[in-house]
């Protein structure tokens, strides 16, 4: 299996043993030999896409960013990694760091800027401590600041410490948290490159996208476009958690069927139960049916068949028992205390969707709560100023499609009475979904 940032090697995480294995390489190589399109261009090439969650491809944004002007210019590197199921982006910051500083500054050379903020979520204080070190180091060696190992290139690397908002993942929001306001999402557009930070021309790249870019630079694009499937080629770090008998990080190529995931890399299903269903790609993405995880190749192309996306890879796998109802209430309670509020659909729905699932649970259900809850979804996908709605609403309105049958078993009562509304002086909208 090719590696390109979990690498099997001792102590990478080292200035010296990341040196001693072609560290810094690249970075000297776009610096010598390499203008600044030419390394777009080869980002380009590679077809390297972000691997945030919106897979967009990531020299096509890198050359949205104006190339002449005397504006200040910013990339930020996300690492707020708060949705549930994700926790990929910490093993680069604890195996292999030293790759992603490489392709901060590779980033930096190639859209001009001179300022790059790394935003980590604040709780996630080990990973801050050990990016704070290894930024120390190379301002030392010469890699960070005035003169980039000796070239012309002179660029900063700043941490910026979230304060544990999922919203804050979210780039607009990102951009507000760094410049010291609540962290909210701003309407689109106009987007980041040409009015982000400050105003400024900004560029906002997932830590796993970036730490990609020094193995482009060293072994071409050719070569990274030969890796995996090709409309989205590379390797991803697949975060697997829930019932599974070796949970983790695993990097393997793009297109890996989800049973070879689950089977030959995580020893299975745990306990020996079998699978009722898989989450793919993080909380917010659709889940897959059993039979539906048995044919699944995960790539942002082919999940797509299954209605369902390849978001952050982070996989959650669910046995036989799994409670969908309880699994459905505790993620939308989530979407619900995450939601920013400045969106009325968002901050309405999330909490109309759970009150109506908390319905159910206690056995107060209606079979219409079901066609209810879809609507609900449906009323809050696409009218939101951010995708945290999207997230809230996708996993109710599938899991509900894909797994209706297990929903109608729960549901004890057809219909309750509604409020007799010539009895009420005044009655809320909301009333119904209490
Ligand atoms: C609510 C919400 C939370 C997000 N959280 C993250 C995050 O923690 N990390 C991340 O890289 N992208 C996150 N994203 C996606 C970012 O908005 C953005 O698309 C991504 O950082 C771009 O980087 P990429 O092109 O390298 O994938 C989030 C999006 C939304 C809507």
């Amino acid at each position: 299996m090719t590696k390109i940032i979990l690498k099997d090697i001792d102590d990478l995480n080292t200035l010296e043993v990341y040196e001693a294995n072609g560290g810094f390489s690249a970075l000297k190589k776009v610096l010598k030999e390499m203008k600044a399109d030419e390394v777009i261009e080869e980002v380009k090439k590679s077809g390297l896409r972000g691997r945030g969650g919106a897979c967009f491809p990531t020299g096509l944004k890198w050359s949205f960013m104006p190339k002449v002007t005397d504006k200040p210019k910013f990339l930020c590197c996300n690492g707020d990694e708060s949705e549930p199921g994700s926790f990929k982006d910490r093993e680069i910051f604890e195996r292999n760091p030293y790759q992603f500083l490489e392709g901060t500054l590779i980033a930096c050379y190639a859209m001009g800027i001179k300022t790059a903020y790394i935003y980590i979520r604040g709780e996630y204080y080990r990973w801050i401590n050990i990016i704070e070190e290894c930024i120390n180091q190379l301002y030392k060696k010469g890699y960070i600041g005035k003169n980039v190992a000796g070239s012309s290139f002179s660029t900063d690397i700043y941490i910026h410490k979230g304060a544990g908002a999922y919203i804050c993942g979210e780039e607009s929001a990102l951009m507000s948290s760094i410049e010291g306001q609540r962290g909210y999402p701003r309407v689109k557009p106009p987007f980041p490159a040409q009015f982000g930070l400050w105003g400024y021309p900004t560029t906002i790249n997932n830590i796993e996208t970036i730490t990609n870019i020094p193995e482009i630079i060293n072994r071409g694009s050719k070569w990274f476009a030969s890796v995996g499937e090709p409309k989205h080629p590379g390797t991803l770090l697949f975060g697997i958690s829930g019932h599974i008998n070796k949970p983790g990080v695993y990097e393997l190529e793009t297109g890996t069927p989800l049973m070879t995931i689950i089977n030959e890399y995580c020893g299975g299903v745990w306990r020996g139960k079998s699978l009722k269903a898989v989450i793919p790609g993080g909380s917010s993405v659709p889940p897959l049916t059993r039979d539906e995880a048995l044919k699944a190749k995960m790539d942002s192309e082919s999940l797509k068949e299954f209605n369902s996306a390849i978001g952050t890879a982070g996989i959650i796998v669910m046995d036989q028992d799994t409670d969908l109802l309880e699994v459905l209430t505790r993620i939308t309670y989530f979407y619900f205390h995450e939601s920013c509020g400045q969106c009325t659909p968002c901050r309405e729905g999330c909490g109309w969707m759970l009150r109506i699932l908390r319905r159910i649970s206690e056995g107060k259900g209606r079979m219409s709560d079901l066609d209810l809850l879809i609507s609900v979804a449906d009323n809050i996908e696409g009218n939101t100023i951010c995708a945290l709605g999207d997230a809230a609403a996708w996993p109710v309105k599938w899991t509900i499609r894909k797994f209706r049958g297990e929903f109608e078993s729960k549901i004890q009562k057809e219909e309750i009475e509604l409020p007799n509304i010539n009895k009420v002086h005044s009655i809320r909208h909301t009333d119904y979904y209490t």
